[in-house]
């Protein structure tokens, strides 16, 4: 269930006629996302089909047999999706074996140390993911990672512990992967990087973990029930972006949603950041930012909006000096807060769901995703592609003399 309120704390910065214009094109885009060329965002064998996801299960449970690190490599789309769900939906502390480490998302020298310390006698599985199979990042973490286990592993044996997801057909990790017998996971070939995370990306190292991906899937889809809303809150972030909110805080108050926040800084800077446009993505993890950024967003200079996003119920926990449960205070403060950020610089735009579990948190990817194509079209940029990383990314490897490390 998702539930939104646009309007109390947008009403003073924004009026209904603010949004006349964009409500028309707004309209266009609706049509095209239920019925039109962008439907295939509704339809579930976009993403993964039936013998992918009972590989998926199978290979799953073969991963958690098999060993006592399973070690995940991959970028920007390639990991993000899959860490924000774990961070979300697993417990915080003693978690479900094997352990998970993502791997290939920095270059620091001093962190792969200590992985390498830390894997060194440990039964080790990889899934190596990389769509376009050429990124330099998660390339060098599965030259390191391969090494290592090529010393502890033979020939056969690497093959039941590298999976690689890539691309049906091309790049240079599909060609690795071929050359070498290893198990595939194909990405599909029209759902780029960072709308991937319930495509066999995300869903199998989430199905390693132990998350529900039936339950996240039902909710995924369900949520195209959502389209008319999402693209509502594309028209009125937008329209508070006409009145120079340029920036938006993706503000949540579960510390648990942390990584949920980044994926959605990812999604919508990579999704219209581009020819000189779109709004600015920041993210906010309250009460412990009000003693920061909330001194901004109450007083400072007044370009920022808010996206609140609230979760209706959680654990009980009793506060018998306050004579409330714990989530009972957190709500208040989220409310609290919204009428103190609206009372003078910052409009807020809430989204709730019900519960952090599986199907509550693939309706809300669905409908971040549906708002970010749909934010982008908007504006007229292209929601589908990152040119700007591109560039970076052929810099860099032009930079250590186009060096190919598998
Ligand atoms: O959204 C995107 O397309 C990017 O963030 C990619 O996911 C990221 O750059 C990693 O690319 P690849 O999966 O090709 O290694």
């Amino acid at each position: 269930m998702i539930k939104t309120d646009f309007n109390k704390y947008t009403s003073k910065f924004i009026t209904l006629a603010d949004k006349t214009k964009l409500n028309r094109a707004g309209k266009n885009i609706i049509k095209s996302f239920n019925n039109g060329d962008l439907s295939y965002w509704n339809d579930i064998n976009s993403f993964v089909t039936r013998e992918e996801l009972s590989q998926i299960i199978e290979v799953a449970n073969y991963v958690r047999d098999n060993c006592d690190v399973f070690i995940v490599i991959g970028i920007g789309g390639s990991y993000m999706g899959s860490k924000a769900l774990i961070e979300a939906l697993l417990p915080s502390f003693n978690r479900n074996h094997p352990e998970i480490i993502f791997l290939g998302t920095n270059l620091s020298s001093d962190y792969y140390k200590e992985v390498i310390e830390y894997i060194k006698d440990k039964n080790v599985i990889v899934n190596v993911i990389s769509k376009s199979g050429e990124t330099l990042e998660p390339n060098i973490a599965f030259s390191i990672i391969k090494y290592i286990m090529e010393g502890k592993y033979n020939n056969e044996e690497l093959r039941d512990r590298i999976i690689v997801t890539t691309d049906a057909k091309k790049g240079s990790l599909r060609k690795l992967a071929n050359d070498n017998g290893y198990f595939t996971f194909d990405i599909p070939s029209k759902i780029g990087g960072r709308f991937s995370a319930l495509t066999p990306v995300g869903l199998f190292p989430l199905a390693v973990m132990g998350i529900d991906i039936l339950n996240l899937l039902e909710g995924f889809i369900d949520a195209s029930t959502y389209n008319d809303d999402a693209i509502n809150y594309a028209i009125t972030r937008e329209a508070l972006f006409r009145k120079k909110k340029y920036v938006e805080a993706f503000t949540v108050y579960d510390e648990k949603l942390y990584y949920f926040t980044e994926w959605l800084k990812q999604l919508f800077a990579e999704t219209q950041g581009k020819s000189g446009k779109g709004i600015l993505p920041i993210s906010i993890v309250n009460t412990r930012d009000l003693h920061s950024m909330g001194q901004f967003l109450q007083q400072g200079n007044d370009i920022v909006f808010e996206t609140v996003i609230g979760v209706e119920k959680a654990s009980v926990i009793k506060v018998a000096k306050y004579d409330k449960t714990l989530h009972e205070i957190n709500r208040i403060a989220e409310e609290k807060v919204c009428i103190a950020h609206y009372s003078d610089k910052t409009p807020s735009l809430v989204i709730h769901i019900e519960e952090l579990d599986e199907y509550n948190m693939g309706e809300l990817m669905h409908f971040f995703i549906v708002a970010a194509i749909a934010g982008a079209l908007l504006i007229n940029v292209n929601p589908f592609d990152q040119p700007g990383v591109q560039k970076y990314k052929e810099l860099i490897n032009e930079g250590i003399n186009n060096i190919f490390i598998f």
